[in-house]
């Protein structure tokens, strides 16, 4: 088996999903990757596009203007028409999925060069847009129980997480990601791009747009659910609507090695699993249990830990179960610089994106670290869980 590297990771910042005030309104999802590709690219001046072996490209909804966006979004931005591509869906692990296929085409000697990537516009293609639910699954699950609101409810439900408690963690999650936004730690991984402000004049996006300097705790008790009459899940406590795009290049160690390039990590290991769509947050329960199971590996040989924050229901719930960190925020080694509550969720990217915020946090605040891990849910019972490890 080849070793597999991560020689780089990109990504625009995330910006609000939304036709008014989103920062990246004016802009395609497609045109988010070529952001994306064309920095990796120009930072990784020794790889000539036309000898990449593939281009995976996750997405969570593949319709619209994400229509085959891995194969549509690489021509669009002018790459060389040799580079295969496969847009790939298995919802929110999407973009990790990628990553794991290009890891394992590079592992079995199959390819050199792999660009894995993920993207969302959760404005331009709405969750749940297009669908056409298969009429059996009605005799399985009652339908709203499969939106991710209720599923987030029941989650809180079951588990006995409380309001409170995913509050606080709402709060956390947006203090860390303004200290890290504050400290430029996000540089090595965001692309600036043009966008437009509120007024509708172009401006250089360099930052997440969701990310709030200050919370009224105040004001989060007195939010409503959306989801359901008296529920427990408000718009604080959910991951919001957005748009971005995110890339790596993975590569055979020997390639690299050939190109002069540098790396500090490499793939180790990637499972999916699956769990009940109605309790979907939990997926990174038996995701993180099947890694552990399979490499041997258990919670203290793991540094620092990307988990995304869908909702803070689930989060917290599987933070508990699998014992990853303190049972509330604000935590150790659970996203370090704060997690999609504030920093936002393109369903599509965010797989991708973790495991490079990942990599940054370890190089970056625990570079004694010998393993990373990011682990997400996804609708309908999808999860992913990798790790990565220092070399
Ligand atoms: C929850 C959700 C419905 C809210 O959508 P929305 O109503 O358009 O959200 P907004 O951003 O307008 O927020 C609603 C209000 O809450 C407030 N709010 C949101 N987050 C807040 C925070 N952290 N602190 C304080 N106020 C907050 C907003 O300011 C807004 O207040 P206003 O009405 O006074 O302006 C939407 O974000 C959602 O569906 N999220 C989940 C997405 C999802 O399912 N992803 C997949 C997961 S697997």
């Amino acid at each position: 088996m080849q070793e597999c590297v991560f020689v780089d990771g990109v990504r625009t910042p995330n910006a609000r999903a939304h036709f008014e005030k989103g920062w990246f309104r004016n802009l395609r999802p497609d045109e988010l990757l070529t952001a994306c590709y064309d920095a990796i690219f120009a930072r990784n001046k020794a790889v000539d596009p036309e000898k990449v072996d593939a281009v995976l490209v996750g997405v969570a909804n593949i319709s619209g203007c994400q229509t085959d966006i891995g194969r549509l979004g690489w021509l669009a931005g002018g790459y060389p028409e040799c580079v295969p591509s496969n847009t790939l869906t298995n919802q929110c692990p999407s973009g990790m999925s990628a990553i794991m296929h290009a890891a394992r085409a590079i592992m079995t000697g199959e390819a050199d060069i792999m660009i894995a990537a993920g993207v969302e516009d959760m404005e331009k293609v709405p969750m749940g847009a297009n669908y056409d639910f298969p009429q059996r699954l009605g005799s399985r699950y009652n339908g709203v129980d499969l939106l991710m609101g209720s599923t987030a409810e029941k989650v809180a439900e079951v588990y006995g997480i409380a309001r409170d408690d995913m509050d606080n963690m709402a709060i956390w999650s947006h203090k860390k990601a303004y200290a890290a936004q504050q400290a430029g730690k996000f540089k090595n991984e965001i692309v600036p791009i043009k966008g437009v402000d509120d007024a509708g004049n172009e401006m250089l996006v360099d930052k997440d747009q969701w990310v709030r300097e200050t919370i009224d705790p105040a004001k989060l008790k007195t939010m409503q659910s959306p989801f359901k009459p008296g529920g427990t899940v408000t718009a604080a406590t959910s991951s919001p609507l957005t748009a971005g795009a995110c890339a790596l290049l993975l590569m055979s160690r020997k390639k690299a090695d050939e190109l002069g390039l540098s790396y500090s990590y490499r793939y180790h290991y990637g499972v999916l699993a699956g769990c009940d769509p109605t309790v979907m947050g939990i997926g990174p329960i038996p995701a993180v249990k099947k890694l552990f199971a399979k490499t041997g590996l258990k919670n203290s040989d793991i540094g620092a830990i990307e988990l995304n924050e869908a909702f803070a229901s689930q989060s917290l719930a599987c933070i508990r179960e699998l014992g990853l960190d303190n049972p509330n925020a604000p935590f150790e080694k659970v996203n370090m610089w704060g997690g999609a509550l504030a920093l936002g969720h393109p369903l599509g990217e965010s797989g991708a994106r973790i495991v490079v915020t990942l990599l940054n946090v370890l190089k970056t605040e625990k570079p004694e670290a010998r393993y990373g891990m990011a682990s997400l849910c996804g609708a309908f019972g999808n999860a992913g869980a990798l790790t990565v490890e220092k070399i």
